[in-house]
């Protein structure tokens, strides 16, 4: 399986990516890296695994759509069979998002529909919420709102702040993610009418 990744930071998810890759955990090959931050820290983790990087920096373009067009240029330039978002910090347009409709996944560090978008650590704070998580769904028009895949989840603990909550998230992340990967990989995952099915079951 082609997998290309996209990222805007640190890299933390496409690290968990490349290990599983390396030790066999995916059964896939990550041939490209695109970041839309020049500097992000991932581009340095994929040129160490010796990954090919590509940067399409969003401040280079006039409004979204002329960014959008740009990075589907490149990302079609790696003929990949999955678009793997992990921390890319942009939204994509309807456009971009129905040319890899069911090949795109995403991951958000929050128990999806709950708190959708930025600062999820801090609104499941200040909503008094006993467990928070992470979720990885199909990518669709709507933010963080395609079809649901898998879940990881955490106690929130009374001493827990927003720090030690992204932590918790994070490792479950990066346990999650290959794992999901592989559903993929594996002819295991499939999206169909804005429905997620594994091995045929419904999700
Ligand atoms: C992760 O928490 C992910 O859920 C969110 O952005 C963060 C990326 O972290 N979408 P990293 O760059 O993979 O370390």
């Amino acid at each position: 399986c082609r997998l290309l990744i996209l990222i805007s930071g640190n890299g933390s998810n496409l690290q968990a990516l490349i290990d599983a890759c390396a030790d066999g955990r995916v059964d896939g090959q990550i041939i490209g890296v695109i970041s839309n931050v020049p500097d992000a820290f991932g581009l340095q983790r994929a040129a160490r695994a010796g990954i090919v990087t590509a940067v399409v920096d969003h401040r280079q373009f006039e409004n979204r759509s002329a960014f959008d067009q740009a990075l589907l240029a490149t990302m079609q330039s790696f003929d990949a069979d999955l678009i793997v978002l992990a921390g890319f910090m942009r939204i994509l347009g309807d456009n971009l998002v129905n040319a890899y409709s069911g090949r795109m996944l995403n991951i958000h560090p929050s128990l999806l529909p709950r708190y959708p978008g930025l600062k999820t650590h801090q609104k499941a704070l200040a909503n008094g919420d006993k467990e928070h998580g992470v979720t990885i769904h199909f990518v669709t028009a709507e933010l963080d709102g395609g079809p649901l895949i898998a879940q990881a989840r955490c106690p929130i603990l009374p001493e827990d702040d927003e720090a030690s909550l992204a932590k918790k998230v994070h490792e479950l992340e990066h346990q999650l993610y290959p794992l999901v990967v592989q559903w993929f990989a594996s002819d295991r995952l499939h999206c169909q009418n804005n429905q997620a099915f594994l091995d045929k079951q419904l999700l």
